[in-house]
């Protein structure tokens, strides 16, 4: 990888604010101050709604509040509004898209500036980062975007153009766009869907101008990361954006999470802790390489362990590269270290309710909050973005981290999210979220996870998908489709 500019001032998460904290309680990161668009450039099927929804949940996993605004969906929900006034259906097939179509061209630099608008308006309602993800093909769009965004202060605009020329990578787009139920071809077969969409392309060619212009911010990211280039890229946070996007790579592979097999401390119910592993958990890990190798056969693998010895013991059969990270450690439980829910439920009852109350937030005396755990993993994060087949083997609490950003949970959610003992969890990534399966070996073990207590209401984890279902998205629950990959 290669980047024609290179500012990154360091690859921390941590960001240059200050986290208030009231007794171990810790108020949210503030982060008002930060207010970018994200303008996606493209030809269609060059993943652009890929790479703004990939970057939605990085973002959204490190606290920041951000929203993709999808010009296609705009285009779709007008006209469908328009259809139930009218009682006729519109078609946007390559025609629409058509630069000589005089009429349609300035109807969709319309949507493009009403979807701006809104936008900048959500973004002044307390916004961190808004995705404006449409095509923004020409000088001329740009320009208007960078009129617009200069009109509010403190606001900035950064350009995000996805080139690909890799012919199997528009393929693959190109078909997931025709198969994947497009509200665009619903009424088309698929041959003449995929027909229309390569007309739609060549639409788009014909006026495509790349990012030339030299003054502005922009990311030109060529075939999702093999190439970066970069200009006018300031500020901690546009770095952070730059830098995360070009660690992304589309390479097939799957990544697998696993907690160590059951500890003695497991057993005797204490949390923290560096144990060895029970009987039960030394069987886990005879049986782990047996269920791994079925899995992937003999493909590469490396093994990433924490740096407590229940571990480094359940990956010590297992036949590939192994890396030991600090940042994996289980979350520090500070001076409950060693104890049992019941013991600190009477040493510390006041802690042990505040725990309760606000989990994500909760940060044990002397020890770690689970968002002081997402901070310390982000760099782990990137680095499984820049991978291919890795293992993880870790603890509850930082796999429940690690997941919630595959699978893009709620902040409140994520230290409820159930990981148990002598499970294989598969995260396959798919063009909008991850395919999961999850190998369950049949060696008793304990249970660990502690629910909510007195729960006012059962909700579901995750409201976008139902639990059962092995495909999980991230689209944002409240976008009324999954944004197409144009
Ligand atoms: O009980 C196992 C364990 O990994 C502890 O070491 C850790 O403190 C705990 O799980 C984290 O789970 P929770 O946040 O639900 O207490
Ligand atoms: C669209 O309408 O699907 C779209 C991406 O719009 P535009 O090309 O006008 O940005």
């Amino acid at each position: 990888q290669s980047a024609a500019s290179s500012k990154i001032p360091s690859q921390s998460a941590t960001p240059p604010i200050s986290v208030v904290g009231i007794g171990n309680k810790v108020a949210k990161p503030d982060y008002s101050e930060a207010k970018i668009v994200v303008a996606t450039v493209g030809l269609p099927a060059r993943g652009k709604s890929y790479l703004s929804n990939k970057l939605m949940r990085y973002l959204k996993w490190l606290e920041y509040d951000v929203k993709v605004f999808n010009v296609g969906q705009l285009r779709r929900s007008r006209a469908r509004q328009r259809a139930l006034t009218s009682g006729q259906r519109e078609s946007h097939t390559a025609e629409y898209f058509s630069h000589s179509n005089e009429e349609a061209t300035r109807l969709r630099d319309k949507l493009a500036e009403d979807s701006l608008d809104m936008l900048i308006q959500w973004l002044k309602d307390g916004g961190n980062v808004g995705i404006h993800d449409a095509t923004n093909s020409t000088h001329n769009r740009r320009d208007k975007i960078q009129q617009r965004v200069a009109r509010e202060k403190g606001f900035t605009v950064i350009f995000l153009e996805s080139i690909c020329d890799d012919p199997e990578i528009i393929a693959a787009n190109v078909a997931l766009k025709v198969s994947s139920g497009d509200p665009d071809y619903k009424d088309m077969s698929p041959e003449e869907a995929k027909t229309d969409f390569l007309r739609r392309i060549r639409a788009y060619e014909a006026v495509y101008e790349t990012i030339t212009e030299p003054g502005i911010s922009y990311l030109k990211i060529i075939n999702v990361g093999d190439r970066v280039v970069m200009n006018h890229i300031r500020g901690y946070l546009q770095s952070r954006i730059a830098f995360y996007l070009m660690n992304l790579h589309l390479k097939p592979r799957s990544i697998f999470m696993s907690r160590h097999g059951e500890s003695q401390y497991n057993v005797e119910g204490k949390i923290g802790g560096d144990a060895l592993l029970s009987v039960h958990g030394q069987t886990y890990a005879e049986a782990l390489p047996g269920l791994i190798k079925n899995n992937i056969g003999d493909a590469p693998l490396t093994v990433w362990t924490s740096t407590l010895q229940r571990t480094i013991q359940s990956a010590q059969y297992l036949p590939y590269p192994k890396l030991t990270w600090k940042s994996l450690d289980e979350l520090d439980a500070g001076v409950c270290d060693g104890m049992t829910y019941e013991e600190i439920e009477k040493q510390y009852p006041e802690d042990f309710a505040n725990r309760d109350e606000d989990k994500f937030n909760y940060r044990y005396r002397g020890g770690e909050s689970y968002r002081d755990v997402v901070v310390r993993l982000e760099p782990v994060i990137m680095e499984l973005e820049r991978q291919e087949n890795i293992l993880i083997i870790g603890h509850q609490a930082i796999l429940r981290c690690l997941y919630a950003y595959f699978h893009n949970f709620k902040q409140a959610d994520l230290p409820y999210i159930k990981i148990p003992l002598h499970t294989v969890i598969k995260l396959t990534p798919k063009a909008y979220g991850c395919d999961e399966e999850r190998y369950t070996l049949p060696i008793a073990a304990v249970d660990t996870h502690r629910p909510k207590p007195k729960a006012p209401a059962p909700k579901p984890l995750r409201e976008a998908t139902p639990m059962t279902s092995r495909r999980h998205y991230y689209a944002e629950e409240e976008t009324e489709e999954v944004a197409p990959l144009e």
